[in-house]
C-alpha cells in the first residue's frame, strides 16, 4: 500500500505537469515567432544608420543648395545654428517639417526622402548644425 501511495501521488504529478504543458508548449510558439520577428523585421532602407542615412538622403536631396549648410539661393537662410535660430527653425521637428514640405521658395521633397527620410536627414542637419558643420 505504501508503495503504490507514492506511485498514484508520482502519477497524479505527471497528469499535473502534462496538463500543464499545452500552454507552455504555446508559450514557446510564442517566443520564438517573438524572436524570428525580431531577426526578420525589415531593416531601415540600406541597413544604415539613422545618422548615416540622414547624411546620405542631405548629399543626394539638399546639398545641390545647401553645401556645407549654406544656401546658395537665399545667402542668409542656411542650415547654421544661428540662421536656424534667427528664423526660429532651431529644431529637427522643425527641419522635418521644411525638408518635407518645403518653406518659402523651396519645395518639398517629401516623395524622394521616403518613409522616415525627413526626420532621418533632418537629425542630421540637427548633428551638423550643432557641430559647427565642420567641412564647411
Ligand atoms: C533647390 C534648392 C534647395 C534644395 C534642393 C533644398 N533647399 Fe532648403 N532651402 C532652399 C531655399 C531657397 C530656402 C529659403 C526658403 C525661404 O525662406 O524662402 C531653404 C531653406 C531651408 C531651411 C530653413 C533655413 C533657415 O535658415 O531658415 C531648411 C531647414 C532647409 N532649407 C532644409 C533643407 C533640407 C533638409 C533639404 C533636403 C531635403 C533642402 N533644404 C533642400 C533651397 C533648397
Amino acid at each position: 500500500m505504501a508503495a503504490v501511495l507514492p506511485g498514484s501521488a508520482e502519477t497524479a504529478a505527471g497528469v499535473g505537469a502534462s496538463a500543464g504543458l499545452r500552454p507552455r508548449w504555446w508559450l514557446r510558439l510564442l517566443v520564438l515567432v517573438a524572436l524570428l520577428l525580431l531577426v526578420l523585421w525589415p531593416r531601415p532602407a540600406w541597413g544604415l544608420s539613422e545618422m548615416a542615412r540622414g547624411a546620405q538622403l542631405f548629399e543626394q536631396h539638399c546639398a545641390g543648395c545647401h553645401v556645407n549648410g549654406g544656401n546658395i539661393l537665399r545667402r542668409g537662410k542656411t542650415l547654421k545654428l544661428a540662421a536656424l535660430e534667427r528664423y526660429g527653425r532651431a529644431d529637427p521637428a522643425v527641419i522635418a517639417t521644411i525638408a518635407a514640405a518645403g518653406v518659402g521658395q523651396m519645395g518639398g521633397y517629401a516623395a524622394v526622402l521616403g518613409d522616415g527620410g525627413p526626420e532621418a536627414v533632418a537629425s542630421w542637419v540637427w548633428q551638423q548644425a550643432t557641430a559647427g558643420w565642420p567641412r564647411g
